[in-house]
């Protein structure tokens, strides 16, 4: 029973939130093409020294005036996740196992991931992605709900 709290939460969100996905940015929007113009994440995934993230990326999600892409993502921690945390192309079963390694998560605790996948303003931006993009469905609270119950009711990985 657990695990399928799991399954819900997690398969709910891959569609969204590309930021937790892959290291090297090879991906953009639902159909996961490549970042225009080609994009290296760098050692700490903000880009590298001579072409940041935050060259392009704002504090915001701004508009822009043309109509293939309506806005530019934005958020004041704007980067990749480590490579550890990339989600893309892996069974819910390997997310689950990753996300709960203390090697592979960032030394957070199962309260700490809550908290993270819950509140996070970085994370939240999959729910205001900005125009011209699919927000994440439901809201980030209700994200965070399913997380806590799912580790309330023992933090269970669904089979490989
Ligand atoms: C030279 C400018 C530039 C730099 C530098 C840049 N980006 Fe972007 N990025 C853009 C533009 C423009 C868009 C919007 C394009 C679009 O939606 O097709 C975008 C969109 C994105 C998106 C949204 C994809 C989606 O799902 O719609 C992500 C994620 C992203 N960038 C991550 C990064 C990361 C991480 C870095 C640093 C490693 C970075 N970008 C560096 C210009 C840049």
């Amino acid at each position: 029973m657990t695990s399928v709290l799991f399954n819900h939460a997690v398969a709910w969100v891959t569609n969204i939130g590309n930021v937790w996905f892959s290291s090297t940015c090879q991906w953009e929007g639902d159909d996961l093409h490549p970042h225009a113009p080609p994009m290296q994440a760098g050692a700490i995934g903000q880009g590298l020294p001579s072409l940041p993230c935050r060259s392009c990326h704002g504090p915001s999600n701004a508009p822009t005036h043309v109509s293939t892409i309506q806005s530019i993502p934005g958020n004041p921690h704007w980067g990749l996740a480590p490579v550890s945390m990339a989600w893309q192309g892996k069974s819910l079963h390997e997310i689950c196992e990753q996300v709960k390694d203390l090697s592979r998560n960032g030394g957070r605790s199962l309260a700490q991931i809550q908290e993270h996948m819950g509140k996070d303003p970085l994370v939240g931006w999959a729910w205001q992605p900005g125009s011209g993009r699919r927000p994440a469905p439901g809201t980030q609270s209700r994200f965070g709900e399913l997380i806590a119950a799912w580790i309330e009711t023992g933090a269970v990985c669904p089979p490989p």
